[in-house]
């Protein structure tokens, strides 16, 4: 018997407790011996649960519980998970997490403990939820050189676009339905911002480049201002709106980004709609490679951990060597990335056309029926400094990239 402690018992915590006893049969066969949860850390209590007979508030009583082996942190948040994790592998004890913020920061320090202490720290639900791209990109795709990691990782925002774009309704209601129905926080800020999409491009970056990717130093973006208008203008071309998590390498150079982009049906990304995420990449010999599925939610964030703690049972007494240094890799400036972009003026008196052509070439003029006092068009490829200066020269309502 292999016994485990869950630090934390919200959503994903439940989840995996409810996962090992669903499915507890045949993850013992798989793990090779069985999984008991001994401990489950909260500062709670759940009267009723007979998760009771396992709560522990001293987070000590399972650091020196030499039975325990594995340490599944479901908390959140950077402390005290930080000090916990920490503290489990320097106790001896593998840890496996789904705590994105945690791994982005803290990742290769976490690594290289449990490398030198012959344990494992596996995080495969910290990107993604249940879709597997932690462990295709450190055992899968080795072959290859990554050329490019693109995903909509973040199912609120993917969950508001679409109803945006699906109802014509406006931002703040269509997140208010995402509040509603449990897909956004009460303060959705981490999701709509992209705070939360840029931890996850961080940790792939990090990953597929083997260094550290400091998520501050990724340009960020949100879809705050993204409009019901915006989305109109986007349907009226077959186009549609979605939050990119980017990083791209080119001649050595990684540039990463997190930003609303439009495209259309070519893209593979195209269809991943509502709250599903979807991960596109490319490699130099594999080519292109899409993950898809269900990137939130308890039992799908459930499924990831608990198949992480199988790996790290598979793996007692041997560490997955994962390459992420914690030497800082400099991202390139993202204002010589060149797009394609979508922009819309305010030109009441249609007067500014003739400087549109000075500063853009020929573009086509695209309208909305019942809009008069503005209009749009798609740039050909510019880099994101040309851009800013040709725009400040405009009354810009607001423009967005494009690729296509
Ligand atoms: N708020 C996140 C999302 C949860 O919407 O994708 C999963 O990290």
């Amino acid at each position: 018997m292999i016994n485990i402690a869950v630090l934390g018992y919200g959503t994903i915590g439940s989840g995996v407790v409810e996962v090992l006893s669903i499915n507890g049969d045949s993850i013992e066969k798989r793990a090779g011996d069985k999984i008991n949860v001994k401990y489950v850390l909260d500062k709670k209590e759940f009267p009723g649960d007979p998760i009771m007979e396992k709560l522990v508030h001293d987070y000590d009583i399972i650091l020196n519980d030499p039975e325990v082996k594995i340490v599944v942190e479901v908390m959140g948040g950077i402390e005290p998970a930080f000090t916990f994790v920490k503290g489990a592998l320097l106790a001896g004890k593998s840890v496996v997490t789904s705590n994105k913020e945690l791994v982005a920061k803290h990742g290769a320090e976490l690594l290289s403990i449990a490398k030198e202490k012959n344990l494992n720290f596996l995080f495969e639900a910290s990107v993604g939820g249940g879709i597997p791209i932690i462990r295709p990109l450190n055992q899968s795709l080795t072959a290859d050189e990554i050329e490019e990691i693109t995903g909509i990782l973040n199912g609120t925002t993917n969950y508001i676009l679409s109803k945006m774009s699906e109802e014509g309704i406006d931002f703040e209601t269509a997140l208010k339905d995402a509040q509603n129905k449990g897909y956004a926080e009460r303060n959705p800020e981490a999701d709509v911002e992209g705070y939360d999409a840029c931890r996850k491009i961080a940790i792939l970056s990090s990953l597929a480049y083997g260094m550290q990717v400091d998520f501050e130093d990724i340009y960020t973006e949100g879809i705050t201002k993204i409009t019901d208008i915006d989305i109109k203008y986007a349907k009226s071309i077959g186009a549609r709106i979605k939050l990119f998590a980017s990083s791209v390498k080119q001649e050595e150079k990684v540039y990463a980004m997190v930003a609303p982009v439009m495209i259309k049906n070519n893209h593979p990304l195209y269809s991943v709609n509502d709250v599903f995420n979807g991960i596109f990449v490319k490699g130099n010999v594999i080519g292109d490679v899409m993950f898809y599925g269900s990137g939130a939610g308890k039992l799908p964030t459930a499924s990831a951990v608990v198949a992480d703690v199988v790996d790290v049972a598979k793996h007692l007494n041997k560490n997955i060597w994962t390459i992420w240094s914690s030497k800082k890799l400099n991202l390139a400036d993202v204002n010589n990335i060149k797009h394609r972009f979508f922009v819309r003026i305010s030109d009441k008196d249609n007067q500014l056309s003739t400087k549109i052509r000075e500063l853009f070439g020929s573009v086509e003029l695209l309208s909305l029926e019942g809009l008069q006092e503005e209009y749009g068009f798609i740039t050909s490829e510019l880099t994101e400094r040309e851009m800013k200066e040709k725009l400040k020269q405009l009354p810009v309502i607001n423009s967005i990239r494009v690729r296509f």
